[in-house]
């Protein structure tokens, strides 16, 4: 077809995977047994109360049209607002300041659209999940890259950002609980984050798609610094919350004005949710928890993070989601390790580099290991790993 597409699609980086990709293809294909610590989506079914509460709903013909409410459907946005109430304390007006999302995803990249002109710069981390700086390069602005170090907890320092370059920035990207470093920001630290957007005139936008996939202390919400809501929009998801990737909904949260700019961009792109996903999503946040799911990751995570630390590794116990962020041993990349372990371990995790340079040196694996019933498979993944490096 001689129809070229636009431009902006050229500024979609190459797909860094595309190697293990194809050797994870070749190996299934000759039916061997790969142990796959790639993919951050839930293994386990959405729990029961929350598909009875879609049929319910589907049941009743008035979910079967457009949602046409202004922000999404009401129920929801109650609920959101009462289980950010509940969860961090932080009081929100369900019509002004929360909204429906179709996956945090969709809001995360559409907030880009939303703010981002051609030449603005947005501030992204490094390593990070890609959607931030995509979709900030797609609207033809440019990312400057916020380092996450070991050192600092793989928090961003702000204190190393020039002045003039975070007075130019408009966007101000963060994520806790972290995909992929498993790191957990305090209060102290959003309200550091809160003032340094006050500062700079910055909007704040807090990936918070983990914050209730936790082991033992709850993470914090940046709303519940005092006067987030004039620079901080959340966004959150119940994704990972409640095994529910597939369904797509999460909801937006803070700042009002930001809240008021997102909604008129996609009023003119979607059309919201099917109503009963939004009312069963809505007795999800009312009346489900999904205690039993964090179990079983946290008996997985155990035995992987004991497991690697007794082949000598010295991995980090991750307080919340779903990741274990590893070293990889001296003498290997990310890419050539993640080789090794697919070649020799049948073992699939994901090279650091994909998520940016400072992922450059580790490997991310995992805790949604399909077929996993009681962390047996990460037990025999521990062990093939142990002899592939000993080889
Ligand atoms: C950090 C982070 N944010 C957002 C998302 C998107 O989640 P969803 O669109 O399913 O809400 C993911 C998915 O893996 C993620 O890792």
């Amino acid at each position: 077809m001689a129809i070229t597409p636009a431009s902006r699609l050229d500024k979609i980086p190459p797909y860094l995977f595309a190697e293990i990709s194809a050797i994870k293809r070749k190996a299934i294909a000759e039916g061997r047994d790969i142990i796959d610590l790639g993919i951050g989506d839930p293994d386990q079914p959405t729990p029961e109360p929350i598909i009875e509460a879609l049929a319910q709903a589907a049941h009743n013909p008035s979910t079967h049209r457009y949602d046409e409410t202004n922000a999404g459907w009401v129920e929801f946005l109650e609920a959101a607002a009462a289980w950010m109430h509940k969860r961090f304390g932080v009081q929100l007006d369900a019509a002004s300041e929360t909204m429906l999302l179709i996956g945090s995803k969709e809001g995360l990249a559409h907030l880009a659209w939303a703010y981002i002109n051609p030449g603005d710069v947005s501030l992204c981390p490094d390593p990070a999940y890609t959607v931030y700086k995509v979709n900030t390069l797609m609207a033809g602005g440019e990312v400057i890259l916020m380092p996450l170090r070991e050192e600092n907890g793989f928090l961003p320092d702000f204190s190393a950002i020039p002045a003039e370059t975070a007075k130019a920035a408009k966007l101000l990207w963060l994520n806790y609980p972290n995909n992929p470093t498993g790191a957990v920001a305090s209060l102290e630290f959003y309200q550091k984050a809160v003032d340094f957007a006050r500062e700079n005139n910055l909007l704040l936008v807090n990936d918070a798609a983990y914050a209730d996939v936790y082991y033992d202390t709850p993470p914090p919400s940046a709303l519940e610094v005092p006067g987030a809501k004039e620079v901080v929009i959340e966004l959150h998801s119940l994704s990972k919350m409640y095994n529910m990737t597939g369904w797509r909904i999460g909801f937006a949260a803070g700042c009002p004005e930001a809240i008021a700019t997102l909604n008129r961009m996609k009023a003119n792109l979607d059309s919201k949710q099917f109503p009963a996903v939004s009312l069963a999503a809505a007795h999800a946040l009312l009346h489900v928890d999904n205690r039993p799911t964090l179990e079983l990751y946290r008996k997985r995570r155990d035995i992987l993070c004991q497991g690697l630390n007794s082949l000598g590794w010295q991995v980090r116990t991750p307080e919340a989601a779903i990741y274990v962020w590893a070293r990889v041993p001296q003498g290997y990349t990310s890419a050539s390790f993640a080789r090794l372990l697919l070649q020799e371990a049948d073992v699939n995790v994901i090279p650091g580099s994909g998520y940016g340079e400072c992922g450059e040196g580790f490997v991310r694996m995992s805790l949604t290991v399909m077929g996993d019933k009681n962390g047996e498979r990460i037990e025999e993944a521990v062990q093939r790993i142990g002899r592939a490096i000993n080889k």
